[in-house]
């Protein structure tokens, strides 16, 4: 079995709009545990303006954590980052250590209001680049800029950007537009990682299976283990894709 890794979750509790406690929290993980995610990354929101937790209370939260993950499973980890909201001025709190890097790495999981300018997302990400980060865009089918649009997504890559898509956005029908959009990025090598953005142990749960069958079936375990564990590892390892 390909031990999962899922790069992007909200389940620490109550520091975000995520998980609301520990008890949600846990089940969360034993969710996520029973769909084979044995390496999870904490993402909590970071938003300019916002009454974001400290990097201490993070840290002490994650240790909570880490302890419970460990009860469930001696080969089950979990991580800090942060899902930084792009605003001006926001790589500065990274500069400043107030804003989280995936597990200290330079990789830096950034999202965008969904209907940013495309100008601004460019801007965005090659100052990300100049500063020596490696941005890595949250669930990249969101953006109505991008939406569909497989040039930009690829100038954006060209850039030094990195594309997570959300696992469950590969489920739908024929008709899911959203789907149709991942598919593609699939179906183009346009997708560097995975996560599941689990928000609650039901409706927004880590639920990562139906996601990696379909790429399984389509593309082969092969595609499953690059995506879903040899590029996220790479990347919490601070390695070069
Ligand atoms: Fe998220």
């Amino acid at each position: 079995m390909i031990e999962l890794f899922d790069m992007h979750s909200h389940i620490l509790p109550n520091v975000d709009d995520g998980s609301k406690n520990m008890e949600m929290t846990i089940e969360m993980l034993r969710i996520a545990y029973s769909q084979g995610i044995r390496n999870m990354v904490a993402t909590p929101h970071y938003m300019l303006g916002a009454d974001n937790c400290s990097v201490a209370e993070l840290k002490e939260r994650l240790q909570e954590v880490q302890e419970e993950a460990l009860k469930i499973g001696d080969d089950f980890h979990i991580y800090l980052g942060n899902e930084l909201y792009y605003s001006e001025g926001i790589w500065d709190r990274l500069d400043q250590k107030e804003a989280l890097t995936l597990n200290d790495s330079r990789y830096v999981l950034v999202e965008f209001d969904v209907s940013e300018k495309y100008k601004v997302i460019y801007d965005a990400l090659k100052e990300c680049t100049r500063r020596g980060y490696f941005p890595v865009i949250a669930h990249i089918e969101r953006y109505m800029a991008l939406f569909m649009d497989f040039d930009k997504v690829e100038e954006l890559m060209n850039l030094g950007a990195y594309v997570q898509v959300n696992i469950s956005s590969l489920e739908g029908g024929l008709t899911d537009r959203v789907a149709s959009f991942c598919r593609k990025l699939l179906k183009y090598n346009m997708i560097h990682i995975f996560g599941t953005d689990a928000h609650r142990a039901a409706g927004r749960a880590p639920t990562p299976k139906k996601g990696a069958a379909y790429i399984e079936k389509k593309y082969g375990a092969g595609t499953v283990k690059l995506l879903m564990h040899t590029n996220p590892k790479k990347m919490l390892n601070n390695k070069i894709l």
